[in-house]
């Protein structure tokens, strides 16, 4: 069978490491949120000894099945002496009580996971805690664990198999998107920039909000001495080489909410097209500077995925947004992209508003109030009546100008 069409594959990582990885492409909205036509991976990890085999991590919730079959190519289930639990999310502990029954292993994780365990899946475990820097000696092997809180929740912890150089890093450094390949480093040309895409989108959905807590758990791993070869994250490719090098280097400047120079990204809605004609004249004004800004739509032909405009608003330097009210409020749409980008982008973006309305304009001061006090710089609201675009022309490039200030 084409390896693409197969739901799972394992692949032999080391002389006992392991790979299981399940390709999730039914899912539409990961964490029900989230649109992704390109699916996600789910990675979990086998290390096998003498003494027996750990097991990092599962897959999502109702895998189960397959999740047992996948392992038991590898090692016989009664074998399996340890589960390492990195992070609760269902998407990789979501097996935890169907390998617990099956096997009985020891469950290790941060000491929030007893009780998470206990109240997610009704489940009754031999649970170690581990303390931060907390190591086990496994058949002459050293493994360090790390908390790195909010990488994605505070209960996350990484493993660092010490002799490899091998840092298992859960939800970070993992991305988005269905592959035949496993390492980053097998893809070249549009399919690396396709997953480095995906890369980006997931860092900003899912740990974007957090981005402050990635370069304080990058640089306390730093300061342990870990210095991974091989970073093996719960989603997507693995990475080495280059391509490790070069998210390492990615992680350190989201994690500073770096933007990128120049970079402006426009969103509007617009439900009969008074909001699209003021785009137009937004989109004329680039065009005759001969510069390209992406500029993302919500009308009633058009439903841009909402992942792809928190990943694209990541690391915007300037944001425009172009709307209107609707029932003496914020347009609903608007409302929700503006409050995502407010929790999932850093802050200290200049954004400038153009507000419409038909009778009383509410959506510009909203939206001004949401951005600016959440630390947003807003240079600027332009508010007018649907139909008066041609009479605020040189008010709305007034603003957009004052973004390069
Ligand atoms: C369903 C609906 C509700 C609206 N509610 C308000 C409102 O509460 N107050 C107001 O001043 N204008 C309201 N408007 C007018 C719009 O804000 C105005 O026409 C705006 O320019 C719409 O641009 P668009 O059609 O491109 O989205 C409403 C329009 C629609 C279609």
């Amino acid at each position: 069978m084409d390896d693409n069409m197969m739901e799972y594959n394992v692949s032999k990582l080391t002389s006992n490491l392991y790979l299981l990885r399940f390709k999730d492409t039914s899912t539409k909205y990961f964490e029900g949120l989230w649109e992704i036509p390109e699916g996600i991976m789910y990675n979990s990890y086998v290390y096998t000894s003498n003494e027996g085999a750990i097991v990092f991590d599962t897959w999502k919730m109702g895998l189960g099945n397959e999740f047992l079959e996948a392992l038991r190519n590898i090692v016989d289930l009664r074998d399996v002496r340890y589960i390492v639990v990195h992070h609760m999310e269902p998407d990789h502990s979501g097996i935890l009580k169907t390998l617990v029954e099956k096997a009985d292993p020891i469950v290790l994780g941060h000491p929030l996971v007893k009780n998470m365990a206990e109240s997610f899946y009704s489940v009754s475990m031999k649970f170690r805690p581990v303390k931060d820097g907390e190591e086990i000696v496994f058949d002459d092997e050293k493994i360090i664990f790390y908390h790195t809180p909010w990488l994605h929740w505070p209960e996350t912890i990484m493993s660092y198999i010490t002799s490899w150089k091998i840092l298992l890093t859960c939800d970070a450094f993992g991305s988005y998107g269905v592959f035949k390949e496993v390492w980053a480093d097998e893809l070249s040309g549009e399919d690396y920039e396709r997953y480095l895409w995906y890369a980006k989108k997931y860092f900003a959905n899912v740990i974007g909000i957090h981005y402050e807590w990635v370069v304080k758990n990058l640089e306390k791993l730093v300061s342990r001495g870990v210095t991974p070869n091989l970073v093996l994250p719960s989603h997507g490719l693995l990475l080495r080489g280059d391509p490790l090098d070069y998210m390492y280097k990615k992680y350190k400047s989201w994690g500073h909410g770096e933007p990128e120079q120049g970079k402006t990204l426009l969103i509007y809605t617009s439900m009969y097209g008074f909001v699209e004609r003021t785009v137009k004249i937004i989109r004329e004004y680039f065009s005759g500077l001969n510069q390209d800004i992406d500029m993302i739509g919500f009308t009633d032909s058009n439903r841009p995925s909402i992942s792809d405009v928190i990943g694209k608003a990541f690391d915007a330097e300037n944001i425009i947004l172009v709307s209107a009210t609707y029932d003496a409020d914020l347009y609903p749409l608007m409302k929700h992209i503006a409050s995502l980008i407010t929790r999932k982008t850093p802050r200290g973006k200049k954004v400038a508003i153009i507000a419409q309305y038909g009778w009383g304009g509410k959506a510009g001061k909203i939206l001004e109030e949401m951005m600016s006090t959440q630390g947003f710089k807003v240079v600027g609201v332009v508010e007018f009546k649907a139909g008066e675009e041609e009479r605020y022309r040189d008010k709305i490039i007034g603003l957009i100008e004052s973004l390069k200030k």
